[in-house]
């Protein structure tokens, strides 16, 4: 019997969608830019599918006005973009670079003017080139080097942005980018990377608490943190073990410092093995109180015992049965479990936080037909599937704001240069026109019956 009745969010649901501004922008050596780290990754050999880089992507930086008529065509109520810090003080610190703030100034306004309201995260990983050759993220002054970041624009923008998202994925910025090694800067060291989850996250704290004394009372301030739900391959305890350290060490990493003031006792000791401190100040400011968390969700774990594997002695494995996307297993009952999860385990210490889904959407390989349409109705399902799950958990009381589906238009998906195509707009890389897709017809449909049919 299928489900007829419609499912219809609150009154004031954010329907949204959102970029980076590495991975749209382009005009990489453009009005002051300095090199992002980003910049320097895609040029070592082998890091990037067939050696792409951001150099142009989606040419954002020229389009913005023609890409904000586009989120009005669809009726988005907001946009979750990210400013670039190499656009804003091209050395990291000190001198500022006028045009870079001009031209955010002139996105906010144009948003503005269309009735979009602006979500915008600082941090999204094109750290300027030379703090990462101070030391980068496993350098405890890049704290002072990102509340200065966070100070500048949120003296500029403060009077217009009223939704502010510290860090996006701050495991990216740390164990992908330091320990794995598979984003920029593309470094393999434990120690580093431990130490720059540290830090991404006591730079979160430590910046909330100077946007509160530069912005308006009332802004709301936050961080997306990307979450995995971690399942066991088998019921046998080596897996299920195997599950519980992966959700502390991919999890629990950023979850428990920012919403609870404390890391997991499996972290501390791995903090301890590799001489790292941790201060009972630093939790107090990486707790500092937030408004929102945004969560990503993509898709979800299954863990079976691997010694062979540092730290976490898990590795995934693929479970058959479900469909997959070119990178994922699709599993939105995963999102149902994490919602509830969180707010289950972390909401009693945090009654009045709010929740948002910054990230949730799906790469398929979308070609454009002789009649101009791209029929991606893989995305539409895998979008209305975790609409549904959302739609469930907010019934069940978790406090959910708004969803923004990853993302307005197809752009640089990081190692995976522009292979995986994750937009509800195509975006032809050789001509840089746009084409809505099928899904960015159906999500405007959505928007305008603020839920499902
Ligand atoms: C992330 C990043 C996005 C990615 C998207 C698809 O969540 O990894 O925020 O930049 O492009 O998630 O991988």
């Amino acid at each position: 019997m299928t489900d007829a009745k419609p499912k219809l969010f609150p009154a004031q649901f954010v329907w949204g969608s959102a970029t980076s501004s590495y991975q749209i922008e382009g005009a990489c050596n453009e009005d002051g830019r300095g090199p992002s780290i980003w910049d320097t990754f895609c040029r070592q050999p082998g890091a990037i599918y067939r050696a792409a880089n951001g150099d142009v992507a989606a040419d954002h930086y020229h389009r913005w006005r023609e890409d904000i008529a586009l989120m009005a065509e669809l009726g988005l109520k907001a946009y979750r973009f990210s400013v670039a810090w190499p656009r804003i003080l091209p050395e990291g610190t000190g001198r500022v670079n006028p045009a870079g703030l001009d031209f955010y100034d002139r996105l906010v306004d144009g948003l503005l003017e269309q009735g979009i309201d602006p979500y915008l995260t600082l941090y999204h990983w094109d750290l300027p080139q030379a703090l990462e050759d101070r030391g980068g993220w496993p350098a405890r002054q890049i704290v002072d080097a990102f509340v200065e970041y966070a100070t500048v624009v949120g003296r500029r923008l403060g009077d217009r942005v009223r939704h502010w998202t510290t860090h996006n994925e701050p495991i990216c910025t740390s164990l992908l980018g330091y320990f794995w090694g598979i984003h920029a800067p593309g470094i393999q060291n434990p120690a580093a990377a431990m130490a720059a989850a540290y830090h991404v996250i006591l730079s979160h704290g430590a910046a909330v608490r100077a946007l509160r004394a530069v912005l308006p009372a009332g802004d709301q301030l936050g961080i997306t943190i990307n979450l995995t739900p971690a399942y066991p391959a088998t019921d046998t305890d080596a897996d299920r073990e195997a599950a519980h350290r992966y959700d502390t060490f991919i999890n629990r990493l950023f979850l428990d410092p920012v919403l609870l003031g404390s890391y997991p006792a499996e972290v501390l000791d791995l903090f301890a093995m590799l001489g790292l401190g941790v201060s009972a100040e630093d939790l107090q400011i990486m707790s500092t109180p937030l408004d929102f968390l945004g969560i990503n969700y993509y898709t979800r774990a299954v863990l079976r015992h691997d010694p062979s594997v540092l730290f976490l002695q898990a590795d995934e494995v693929k479970p058959v049965g479900n469909e997959y996307s070119q990178m994922w297993e699709i599993y939105p009952q995963g999102l149902y479990d994490l919602l509830t999860r969180v707010w289950r385990e972390y909401g009693p210490a945090q009654p009045h936080l709010r929740l948002f889904m910054t990230e949730n959407g799906i790469c398929v390989p979308d070609d454009v037909d002789y009649d101009q349409r791209v029929r991606d109705e893989r995305r539409i399902r895998y979008v209305s599937a975790h609409l549904a799950q959302l739609w469930q958990a907010v019934q069940d009381g978790v406090p959910l704001d708004g969803y923004f589906l990853w993302s307005l238009l197809d752009n640089f998906e990081w190692s995976y240069g522009y292979r995986m195509r994750f937009g509800m707009v195509f975006t032809d890389f050789d001509t840089q026109e746009r084409i809505v897709k099928d899904s960015g017809r159906w999500y405007a449909e959505v928007i305008r019956r603020n839920g499902l049919a």
